[in-house]
């Protein structure tokens, strides 16, 4: 499975913050945002990345992650000239994608909780995987509706009166024909190409799952000030109560076996002295009694 981080946008809600560096590279608590997003893929196991951003932001980016290597992985980077939609984000990686099927997540979703989604790239086969969380303004999404026996029946985007209260979270998993879904996709009213088109397009093919993320899955959204406030707390709070870190990409490259222990230890002891680099010291410390 390959892995797309959109990490695109101007950020223009989280100005002044966002005027010299974009919205994915702010801190949630402890880290950049766009290690949480790219930490989900990591843990389910994806191994080559393509990170897709402004022209301005992409060598930020590219600062930031290297070409992946430390935490095993390849990152190519693609270009998004012009914001034109989420389901743009798979013509800019056409000749990344190849023949394989892929996800994409955006570059401003946190989750935590459970395996859910490790589960969905190893259980998947065909057609077009996406999930539903219960929300109380799903206004603000793309809004799935199911009917009485929990099939998804419909889609739209941030409809004025919502269908249901399941939003659907950004990260979405497709085969290969999304290839040829998204070079075929028309702009929509707000004149981008909308990855609710691509999924009502899975859902007309019969070819469209939407998994329902149950009660004790978080899912952040760090888009706003207090948002991105809020999730910092929520971050910090599961951190210092248990003693172990959320969206760490070393420390799921080493657990999810992309990274072994001698490499693992390598990148930690290249790390400056400070409190992550110390967290990870003892996840190395804690490896080698097993
Ligand atoms: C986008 C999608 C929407 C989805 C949301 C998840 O919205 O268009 O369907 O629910 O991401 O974060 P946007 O961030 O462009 O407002």
């Amino acid at each position: 499975m390959k892995g797309i981080i959109l990490a695109g946008g101007a950020g223009s809600r989280l100005y002044p913050l966002t005027l010299v560096a974009s919205k994915q590279l702010q801190p949630v608590y402890d880290k950049p945002m766009i290690y949480y997003p790219f930490t989900t893929l990591l843990e389910g196991g994806v191994r080559e990345f393509c990170l897709i951003s402004t022209p301005q932001d992409l060598p930020r980016f590219r600062q930031l992650l290297g070409d992946g290597s430390r935490f095993g992985v390849t990152i190519d980077y693609r270009e998004q000239a012009r914001p034109e939609g989420i389901a743009q984000a798979f013509r800019i990686a056409d000749s990344f994608i190849g023949q394989d099927p892929v996800t994409l997540i955006l570059g401003d979703n946190i989750f935590w909780g459970g395996d859910v989604f490790t589960r969905a790239f190893g259980e998947f086969k065909t057609g077009a995987t996406i999930f539903g969380y219960h929300v109380l303004d799903p206004e603000r999404y793309g809004v799935v509706e199911f009917d009485s026996t929990g099939k998804a029946v419909s889609i739209e985007e941030k409809p004025k009166q919502p269908k249901s209260n399941y939003a659907v979270p950004g990260l979405y998993i497709y085969d290969n024909q999304i290839v040829s879904i998204a070079r075929d996709l028309k702009p929509g009213a707000r004149g981008e190409l909308e990855i609710t088109d691509v999924n009502l397009e899975y859902l007309r093919r019969g070819r469209l799952q939407v998994c329902r993320l149950e009660r004790g899955f978080a899912w952040l959204d760090a888009g706003t000030s207090s948002s991105l406030h809020e999730a910092s707390a929520y971050v910090q709070t599961i951190e210092k109560r248990q003693g172990i870190k959320i969206g760490c990409p070393e420390e799921a490259a080493f657990r999810s076996g992309i990274l072994s222990l001698a490499q693992f230890e390598t990148v930690v002891n290249a790390m400056p002295n400070c409190e992550y680099r110390a967290y990870l010291e003892g996840a190395v410390a804690e490896a080698k009694r097993r």
